[in-house]
C-alpha cells in the first residue's frame, strides 16, 4: 500500500492566509538525494516536537524527485510518524520553490524550513520557536551572532560567505541590514506575514526573498553552529552565486517604485508644458507682471500634476483613501513639498553655481534631477502615504 502524497500546488508561489484546520507549526524540510539522513532527522524531530506541540505541527518533506529515492523513503516512515507528509515534486525544480510549495500545502500558523542533511542542529528549533511565541513575526538561526559559526569550512567559502552578505548589503541595506545572517536557511515565520505576497524567489536564498516582501515588524535571531555533513553531499556550486546576485537586483526593481517614479516624471514633464503655456497666456495675452505670472502660472502647473498623480500615479492609493476632505488634505501636502522643492532647487543651483563654479545650466540640470527625487520621494512618503491599508 502506497501512503497517500500532498499534491503539489501550481500557479503563483503565494501563500494562503488561512487554512481549515490550522495547527500551530509547520515544518518543511527541502530535499535532493537525501534518503540516508531522512529517517534519522524525522525521528530526531519528532522527539524534539512531540513535547512541546503534541499533535499540533507537521513535517512536510518535499522532494524534488531525487534519483535515489527519497522521497519513497520519506512516504514509507508515514504510517510511523502521523504528522509527517510528502510531497514528492517532478516538474519543478529548486530549494527555494519547494519551501513555498510546501509552505503552501502547510496548515500551520507559523511556517518553518530546516535542511535535511542535519547541518542545521535540530536542538536550535526550541530556541526559535521560543522567540515565535515571544511574538517575533520571524525568527532566524544565525551563524553571526553569539553562540553561532561555521565547524570545519575553507577560508575561502567563510570569505564567499561574508562576501555575498557585503554585496547584499550594498544592493539591498534595507533587507539585509536587519540580519545578522542573511544566507540562513533556517528560520521560522508567522504566516500572516507573507500570506498572498508572490513570492519570486532565485536559487537558495529563501530568506532574503521572505524578509524583502514579507510583512516583518520583529526578528528574532538565535545563534547556531554550521555541522559538518555525515553523509551525502553539497548541492552548492559557483551557479549559486550568480543566482544570489540576480535575485538582489530582481529585488532591488520590485521594492523599489520604479513605476510610480516612472509616471511621476511624465507628469511632471506635463507640468512644464502647462506652466510655460499659462506664464504665455498670463505674459503675452493679458500683460500681467513677471512674478505675478510665474506664481500663477506655477500654481495652475501644480494643480494639473496634483490631478494626474492622484488619478494615475498614486490612483491605487487615493482609491482607498477616498472623500474630497482628504483629496484637499493630499492636495495641501503635495503644494508644501513642491515649494519645499522649489527651494531645494534654488539652493542648490547656488551652491553649485556660486561655490563650485559650475556651469549654470549643468547646475540646474542637477538641481531638477534632485528636486524631482526629493518630490517624488516626500509625495510617496507623505502625500499618498498608505494610511489604512484595508
Ligand atoms: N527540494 C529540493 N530541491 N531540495 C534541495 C534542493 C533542490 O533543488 N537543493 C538542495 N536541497 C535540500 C538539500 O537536500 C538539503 O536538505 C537542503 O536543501 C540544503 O541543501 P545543501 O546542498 O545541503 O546546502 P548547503 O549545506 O550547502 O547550504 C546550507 O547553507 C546555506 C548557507 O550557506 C543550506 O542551509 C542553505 O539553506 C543555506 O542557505
Ligand atoms: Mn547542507
Amino acid at each position: 500500500m502506497n501512503p497517500e502524497l500532498l499534491t503539489v500546488p501550481t500557479g503563483s508561489l503565494a501563500v494562503p492566509a488561512t487554512t481549515g484546520s490550522p495547527l500551530e507549526f509547520s515544518l518543511i524540510l527541502p530535499t535532493y538525494q537525501e534518503r540516508e539522513n531522512i529517517p534519522k532527522i524525522v525521528q530526531i524531530l519528532t522527539d524534539l516536537l512531540d513535547p512541546i506541540l503534541p499533535g499540533q505541527y507537521e513535517l512536510i518533506v518535499v522532494d524534488d524527485d531525487s534519483p535515489d529515492g527519497t522521497w519513497q523513503v520519506a512516504a514509507q516512515l508515514m504510517p510511523e510518524y502521523p504528522q509527517l507528509q510528502v510531497m514528492r515534486r517532478q516538474e519543478e525544480k529548486g530549494l527555494s520553490t519547494a519551501v513555498i510549495r510546501g509552505w503552501q500545502a502547510a496548515r500551520g500558523k507559523v511556517l518553518g524550513v530546516i535542511d535535511a542533511d542535519l547541518q542545521h542542529p535540530p536542538q536550535v528549533l526550541l530556541d526559535l520557536w521560543d522567540e515565535m511565541v515571544k511574538g517575533a513575526d520571524l525568527a532566524v538561526g544565525s551563524r553571526h551572532i553569539e553562540g553561532g559559526g561555521v565547524s570545519e569550512w575553507s577560508l575561502i567559502r567563510r570569505c564567499l560567505s561574508r562576501g555575498a552578505q557585503m554585496l547584499g548589503l550594498l544592493i539591498l541595506p534595507e533587507v539585509i541590514g536587519r540580519l545578522s545572517d542573511p544566507m540562513s536557511g533556517y528560520f521560522m515565520v508567522r504566516r500572516g506575514a507573507i500570506a498572498h505576497q508572490v513570492m519570486s524567489p532565485v536559487g537558495y536564498k529563501i530568506l532574503i526573498e521572505v524578509a524583502a516582501r514579507g510583512r516583518i515588524r520583529w526578528i528574532g535571531e538565535v545563534g547556531y553552529v554550521f555541522r559538518e555533513r555525515e553523509t551525502g553531499e553539497s548541492k552548492v556550486t559557483w551557479k549559486q552565486y550568480v543566482e544570489y546576485i540576480q535575485h538582489l537586483i530582481r529585488l532591488r526593481f520590485s521594492l523599489w517604485p520604479v513605476k510610480r517614479f516612472v509616471r511621476f516624471g511624465v507628469v511632471g514633464l506635463s507640468g512644464v508644458f502647462v506652466n510655460m503655456a499659462v506664464f504665455y497666456l498670463l505674459r503675452g495675452g493679458l500683460g500681467l507682471g513677471l512674478t505675478r505670472s510665474a506664481i500663477l502660472a506655477a500654481e495652475v502647473a501644480i494643480i494639473n500634476n496634483f490631478s494626474w498623480n492622484d488619478l494615475w500615479t498614486f490612483g491605487d492609493i487615493s482609491a482607498r483613501q477616498k472623500g474630497q476632505q482628504k483629496r484637499f488634505k493630499r492636495f495641501l501636502k503635495f503644494n508644501f513639498i513642491c515649494l519645499s522643492g522649489l527651494i531645494l532647487n534654488v539652493l542648490v543651483l547656488n551652491l553649485l553655481f556660486n561655490i563650485f563654479g559650475i556651469n549654470e545650466y549643468v547646475g540646474q540640470l542637477v538641481a531638477i534631477a534632485a528636486v524631482t527625487l526629493w518630490n517624488f520621494w516626500f509625495n510617496l512618503k507623505l502625500s499618498w502615504r498608505v494610511t489604512d491599508a484595508h
